[in-house]
């Protein structure tokens, strides 16, 4: 399976800290914010990777990754010319999965979780998604799962006042016809192709399954305070304290 990094976005909520560079090469404790998801995916025996970044700032990627050798991955690389939504940065990864699954990570997702038995299971899937979830204090900033007798009934982008507080993190497999998927969307209220309506796409057809994350998670890129959460923790983590 091939791995997708989506490190695109104006990365607004983060202003002013991303008002010259993207948002997942700024700082996390010791490393730039990139190359968590990358190590994530490595871990999971992914090593071919395409990064989807946007127009501004994709030769800063290149500059420091290359072609991914110092990593131990082999890297490639797409430009999203407008924001247009997770979906549609997606959508450029086409040739790259070449009719293959593929395995999407969003670039500022850090966890603990091994993807590596996923990953495995996945591929005994033959079709269909993967997703995994997560509890969550803030129910109205994510996707939200709703789950009913152990199987997924709806997912809802940012549910005001949610019963569930399961968030549909950035991470999801898809077989090759995601793409498929992405070209019948319609943009959302906020003008872009949701990867929620894509997961609702199929948990429709009944070939979406899901695993519950394992460990820590954070969205570094949510918010200033989140970046600065998610530093505090891996810190942490890495003194032992
Ligand atoms: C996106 C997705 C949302 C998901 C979240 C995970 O939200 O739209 O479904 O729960 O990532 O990080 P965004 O960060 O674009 O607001």
């Amino acid at each position: 399976m091939k791995g997708i990094i989506l490190a695109g976005g104006t990365g607004s909520r983060l202003s002013p800290l991303t008002k010259v560079t993207n948002k997942h090469l700024l700082p996390v404790y010791n490393k730039p914010m990139i190359y968590y998801p990358l190590q994530s995916l490595q871990l999971a025996g992914i090593d071919q990777i395409l990064i989807v970044s946007g127009k501004g700032h994709a030769g800063h990627f290149l500059e420091l990754l290359g072609d991914g050798r110092e990593l131990g991955v082999h890297l490639s690389y797409a430009v999203q010319e407008e924001p247009g939504g997770i979906a549609q940065a997606l959508n450029l990864a086409e040739d790259f999965a070449d009719e293959g699954p593929v395995a999407v990570v969003l670039g500022d997702n850090i966890f603990d979780h091994n993807l590596s038995s996923a990953v495995h299971d996945f591929t005994k899937q033959e079709k269909g998604a993967k997703i995994f979830l997560k509890k969550v204090d803030h129910p109205e900033q994510y996707g939200i799962a709703f789950i009913k007798n152990e199987k997924i009934e709806k997912i809802v982008e940012k549910p005001k006042n949610s019963a569930s507080n399961l968030a549909v993190i950035g991470v999801y497999f898809y077989d090759a016809q995601v793409f498929k998927v992405i070209k019948n969307l319609k943009p959302s209220s906020r003008g872009e192709l949701e990867i929620t309506d894509v997961n609702n796409f199929y948990l429709q057809q009944d070939i979406l399954t899901y695993e519950i994350m394992k460990g820590w998670w954070g969205d570094a890129g949510e918010s200033i305070d989140t970046l600065f959460e998610t530093a505090r923790i891996l810190y942490n983590k890495v003194n032992q304290k």
